[in-house]
């Protein structure tokens, strides 16, 4: 933790336990990650309640709900609005709102309300360079055992990539379920990298020979693992 003017400014990193917390939202009272312990969560903030780039991501987000619980993952949101305004707002959101394609959408995942800042500050969310009175669009993936496993930030101005957002959850599980490590821009059905970044060399002695494996150079070999493996071990049925 750093102090800067009688402030404490924490940056949690991946690796980390994740910080636990106890918060009001718009779905009662959560204990975190506590009460997530066995699924993956995204712990994510956006500026503000009644903007535009926070609604077409927040639309966006209850949209995908189901598809990143098919992934064992649930969705945890967080600005430093009151309940209130946050109740107003996805009130608004759907009842009001059609963007997209996108209409009579129901936010049912908790959404944070922060008032005092003090969650926001804990996760870093609070760029002072960017603003001092509001979160930034950050994006926390935290594992079923509590561990910080990823952390993305983006500026006010800049609406997240969902494809992205949802790539990354598929990645992590795929490297924890299969033990190997994903390259530039992997998607399922990819070849996957073998053994995970780290341990040079052993890729090629451990897998000489095997048809599957292509071996760039000895630093770079990899591996089919088709799509369907990936997915039946990732997904709930
Ligand atoms: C928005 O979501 O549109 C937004 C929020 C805060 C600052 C700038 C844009």
């Amino acid at each position: 933790m750093e102090q800067t003017q009688n402030e404490v400014i924490s940056m949690p990193r991946i690796g980390d336990k994740a910080p636990a917390f106890k918060a009001v939202t718009t779905q009662g009272e959560i204990d975190f990650p506590k009460q997530y312990s066995g699924s993956w969560v995204i712990l994510f903030s956006h500026p503000a309640d009644f903007t535009p780039v926070c609604t077409s991501e927040f639309m966006t987000f209850a949209a995908m709900e189901e598809q990143f619980a098919k992934a064992n993952c649930k969705l945890v949101g967080l600005s430093v609005d009151g309940l209130y305004s946050h109740i107003a707002w996805l009130r608004t959101i759907k009842e009001k709102i059609e963007y997209k394609g996108m209409k009579n959408v129901e936010v049912k995942f908790p959404l944070i309300e922060d008032i005092t800042m003090e969650v926001a500050k804990t996760y870093g969310m609070i760029q002072p360079g960017e603003s001092s009175t509001k979160a930034v669009r950050a994006v926390f993936y935290i594992d079923p055992k509590g561990i910080i496993r990823t952390i993305i930030y983006y500026p006010l101005s800049l609406g997240r990539n969902f494809d992205e957002l949802y790539r990354v959850l598929i990645a992590l599980q795929t490297a924890d379920s299969f033990n190997i490590a994903t390259p530039a821009d992997w998607r399922p059905g990819d070849d996957v990298i073998v053994p995970p970044a780290g341990s040079c060399g052993v890729a090629k002695d451990r897998m000489e020979g095997k048809e599957e494996m292509t071996c760039y150079d000895w630093f770079f070999c990899t591996r089919k693992l088709p799509k369907e493996t990936v997915l039946d071990k990732v997904l709930k049925k």
